[in-house]
């Protein structure tokens, strides 16, 4: 397969659906809630996944997690407070996020300012956790260089015994939730000849300002 022939003939027309701002609900977390919704019936896979944007000195870096909650218009996931993203957060909380719902032909993109949940709310998603994804989390040094596969599994199987007679684990303290507060939406629908609908909310004032962008 020629990697760049192939490329040049990957084109689809997106005429799943069209966005006006009319179409739009006066708060962007409730039209979150309704592509989401439509995300879920659709059966697109994992929409949930979003892409985290962090700022590592000057350079962005960006990786997949899984969204777990909108409380209060806050938009929470879970991960290892060391890892690379958490240190990166800890140096610079303007964050972005970014869904694609692909069969919905729709992307929606979400800037905002990211801290920790609390630790009560960290602890009680931990215990719903699989005690399988439990020791996962205690046992792996997230984003730390490692010899090989063996080594990691070995820190596991000692993690595994040591909880191995059925007890609560408790939440490492390396472990938990961040919740971004949104400035800005952007509601992206896939039209025909490129002539995409793109359609804005920016938090200006405590008001929500909408506003159409050109594709
Ligand atoms: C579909 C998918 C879902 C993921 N969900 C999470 C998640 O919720 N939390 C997490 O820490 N990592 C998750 N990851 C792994 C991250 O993409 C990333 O590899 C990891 O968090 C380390 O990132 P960092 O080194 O930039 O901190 C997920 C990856 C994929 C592909």
């Amino acid at each position: 397969m020629d990697l760049n022939q192939t490329l040049e003939n990957l084109r689809i027309s997106y005429q799943a659906a069209t966005l006006d701002v009319c179409d739009c609900l006066k708060e962007p977390t409730k039209q979150f809630d309704l592509w989401f919704e439509n995300a879920v019936v659709s059966k697109c896979d994992e929409p949930n996944a979003f892409v985290l944007s962090t700022i590592h000195q000057n350079q962005p870096r960006a990786r997949v997690v899984l969204l777990k909650g909108v409380h209060q218009g806050e938009f929470v996931f879970f991960t290892n407070y060391e890892s690379d993203k958490g240190n990166e957060i800890e140096h610079n909380q303007n964050v972005s996020l970014t869904f694609l719902w692909l069969p919905l032909h729709r992307q929606v993109r979400i800037e905002g300012t990211i801290q920790k949940v609390d630790a009560a709310t960290s602890d009680t998603y931990f215990q719903k956790r699989p005690r399988g994804s439990q020791i996962g989390a205690v046992a792996s040094p997230q984003s730390q260089k490692v010899n090989n596969r063996e080594d990691l599994e070995k820190i596991f199987e000692t993690k595994e015994k040591e909880f191995s007679n059925g007890e609560v684990i408790p939440r490492p303290s390396h472990w938990g939730g961040y919740k971004i507060s949104p400035n800005f939406f952007e509601f992206w629908q896939g039209r025909d000849n490129r002539m995409h609908d793109r359609i804005c909310y920016e938090k200006k004032n405590g008001a929500w300002e909408i506003y159409r962008l050109a594709p």
